[in-house]
C-alpha cells in the first residue's frame, strides 16, 4: 500500500463491507451498515487528536483524566453519499462543526462539477476530515480538497469506504499530503468510473434511488 493510505484492516468491518456489496442487501441495512462501518473508521481516523489533562473527581477520588483539546473537529461530507459516512462519524464525535461540498460527476467527462459549498467559518487550527464513501476517479475527492484548502486546516484527512489504485494515484498526485483512511481497496475502475467489485452506486443504495 502506498504510504499515506490506511487500510483499517478489521474482521468487523470485512464482514460488513461484504454485506453492503451483496446486491440484494436493502436500503435499509445498507444505511446501518455504512453508519456502523463509518463508527469504526472514524475511530482509526481520529487517532491524532489531541488531549490534555482535565481535573476531575470519580466517584472514589481526584485525578487528571484526557478529554480532547483544541478546537472542534470538522466533518466534511461529500454530498450526497458522504452524508452516510457523515452520520456514523457523527455518532462517535456528536460535537463536530459540519460542512457539506456538493459535487457532482458530469456523465461524459467524468469531471467533479461543484453545486454547493457550505463549511464552518475558520478552519485555520482545526482538523478536517473530508468524507465520501467511494474513491473511484478521485476527481470530487481532489476539488473537494482543494477548495477546503483555500480555508488552510491546521490537519486534514480523506476517510472512504472503496478506493481503487486509479483513484488514489489521481488523489496522491495532486494531494500527496493528505493521508486517506478506508476499510478497503478493490480491482480496478471501469469504463463507466465505477469501481470493479465495487457495491454499485453508494448513493442511490443509501437513499433506495433506484
Ligand atoms: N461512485 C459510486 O457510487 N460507486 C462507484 O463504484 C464509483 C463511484
Amino acid at each position: 500500500m502506498p504510504p499515506h493510505v490506511t487500510v483499517v484492516d478489521h474482521p468487523l468491518i470485512k464482514h460488513k463491507l461484504t454485506l453492503m456489496r451483496r446486491k440484494e442487501t436493502s436500503t435499509a441495512s445498507f444505511r446501518r451498515l455504512l453508519t456502523e462501518i463509518s463508527m469504526l473508521l472514524a475511530y482509526e481516523a481520529l487517532r491524532d487528536l489531541k488531549t490534555r489533562d482535565e481535573d476531575i473527581e470519580t466517584p472514589l477520588m481526584p485525578m487528571k483524566a484526557p478529554v480532547l483539546d483544541g478546537k472542534k473537529l470538522v466533518l466534511i461530507a461529500i454530498l450526497r453519499a458522504g452524508q452516510g459516512i457523515l452520520d456514523g462519524m457523527l455518532q462517535i464525535v456528536p460535537s463536530a462543526r459540519v460542512g457539506h461540498v456538493g459535487m457532482y460527476r458530469d456523465p461524459k467527462t467524468h469531471m467533479a462539477i461543484e453545486y454547493f459549498y457550505k463549511v464552518p467559518g475558520d478552519l485555520s487550527d482545526r482538523d478536517v476530515v473530508v468524507c465520501d464513501p467511494m474513491l473511484a476517479t478521485g476527481n470530487s475527492a481532489v476539488a473537494a480538497i482543494e477548495r477546503v484548502k483555500e480555508s488552510k486546516p491546521g490537519s486534514l484527512k480523506f476517510v472512504c469506504l472503496l478506493a481503487c489504485p486509479e483513484g488514489i494515484k489521481n488523489f496522491h498526485e495532486v494531494h500527496p499530503d493528505v493521508p486517506i483512511v478506508t476499510a478497503a481497496v478493490d480491482n480496478k475502475l471501469n469504463e463507466h468510473g465505477y469501481i470493479l467489485p465495487g457495491l454499485g452506486d453508494a448513493g442511490d443504495r443509501l437513499f433506495g434511488t433506484r
